[in-house]
């Protein structure tokens, strides 16, 4: 087998440089909490390729479904031929999402096409154009999606001109603005009031909490004020439970911590054992209000995926992986908050669930909006955890936060020594 560094000759002649990689050692195997590398390196997994492998890499369940279904028939497009596994999923992701009105879902490839796809339907089906977005919002890297996204660079920079119709108001972030929910919610309000006017709103779209942009958890109270506008204004809330979504946070929405029904959600990522799928799903009067044929796209709902998605909601369902991620939670916090007193560039431990966070700043200095960040700390953390042997990313608009976000299938042990190298990284860095 040819070692990391072969790999990344030929790579360098051959993948264009935009495409960047966190590490340098390239992938033999991975499940449950570890992956192995070709140099036969083991790596403790705390970043379950952002939050996707939820079930484990190369779960049982996952494996034999997909080996099922690709000796079956691996496509057929579901606009020409239908087939049983893609009702199957919708009928899962009706009876898993909250709410008890009707609901319909429709397929996509991945998270960007879900939400570009929410937002056509909430155009459709409000006759309306305005779509209100949050600071620090990620929701992709289509031309729609990045207009949408709020972090310049590397996601957007020299990559306009952008979509049209796309407004941003302040998000509840409670180490920066000090704000409560409702206090941070009439702020955005009144901003959507003053700057589009709600009879203009399409869509208000979120993350329940937020993903690239730093694991940033609402204060209590944002997001069901939000989402009361939403109605009495006659716009679609959107939630985008991208990364949030199938267990990752201890539920299986995150916007079920707060009670909020959402009239869409996003799923992806977790949806499907790491296979690319994702979902709009829905009330039924306005996923159906668009026309025959006018959502769709060749892969959408592909049949393995599909199968993938069945089995690895099997094993959420049956391994109870929102019980799994509160107890990841349980393990962790108190671990990161001994850390945190021990490092006072730790500026704030936060997450839910398994969606796990710290927040670095400059101690002591305060700026314009709350504690002055230090990217250049997460980045040397983070650095010295690969060294260390730990998959560990960063995230944020100020790219400081330091995020956890392991398999939900990861061992006690696993969980221990990861936690180990994440203090040795701070403690060598
Ligand atoms: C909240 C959220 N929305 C949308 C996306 C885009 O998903 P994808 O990368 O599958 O297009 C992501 C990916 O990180 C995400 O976290």
């Amino acid at each position: 087998m040819p070692t990391s560094a072969d790999l990344h000759r030929r790579r360098s002649a051959a993948v264009a440089r935009g495409v960047s990689s966190m590490i340098p050692s390239y992938v033999s195997h991975a499940g449950g909490g570890t992956m192995t590398d070709v140099d036969g390196r083991e790596w403790v997994d705390f970043a379950a390729g952002i939050a996707v492998t939820n079930v484990g890499n190369a779960a049982p369940r996952v494996v034999e479904a997909v080996r099922r279904q690709a000796e079956r028939f691996t496509h057929t497009c579901f606009m020409i031929a239908p087939y049983e596994a893609y009702v199957a999923v919708c009928e899962q992701l009706a009876e898993l999402t909250r709410g008890s009105f009707e609901k319909r879902s429709a397929l996509f490839n991945s998270g960007a096409e879900a939400v570009e796809n929410a937002v056509k339907i909430a155009r459709h089906a409000t006759g309306r154009q305005a779509i209100v977005v949050f600071d620090h919002a990620y929701h992709g890297r289509t031309n729609l999606t990045m207009a949408l996204t709020a972090k310049v660079m590397p996601y957007k920079h020299g990559f306009g001109p952008f979509a049209g119709e796309i407004y941003r108001v302040p998000m509840s972030y409670p180490l920066r603005d000090g704000r409560s929910g409702p206090e941070a919610a009439a702020l955005a309000i009144g901003q959507i009031e003053k700057h589009v006017g709600a009879n203009n709103v399409a869509a208000v779209l979120i993350e329940p909490i937020q993903g690239e942009g730093g694991f940033v958890v609402p204060a209590e109270g944002f997001l069901p004020a939000m989402a009361a506008w939403s109605r009495e204004a006659g716009a679609v809330f959107i939630a985008d439970e991208i990364q949030t979504g199938f267990c990752r946070t201890g539920a299986w929405f995150a916007s079920e911590h707060e009670g909020v029904e959402p009239d869409l959600i996003t799923t992806a990522k977790g949806i499907a054992g790491g296979l690319p799928l994702a979902g709009v799903t829905g009330r039924a009067e306005i996923m159906d209000a668009v026309h025959p044929g006018g959502l769709g796209g060749t892969y959408g709902g592909n049949p393995i995926a599909c199968a993938a998605a069945l089995a690895a909601i099997d094993t959420m369902r049956e391994l109870d992986l929102a019980a799994a991620a509160r107890r990841i939670a349980e393990v962790a916090l108190p671990r990161l908050h001994d850390l945190a007193a021990k490092h006072a560039e730790i500026g704030e431990v936060r997450g839910r669930g398994a969606m796990l966070a710290l927040e670095l700043v400059v101690p002591g200095e305060t700026g314009v909006s709350g504690p002055v960040p230090d990217p250049a700390a997460a980045a040397a953390v983070a650095k010295a955890a690969h060294e260390l042997g730990l998959l560990l990313l960063t995230c944020g608009t100020y790219g400081n936060v330091i995020r956890l976000l392991p398999p939900l299938v990861i061992s006690d042990d696993e969980l221990d020594r990861g936690l180990g190298l994440l203090e040795q990284a701070f403690a060598t860095r």
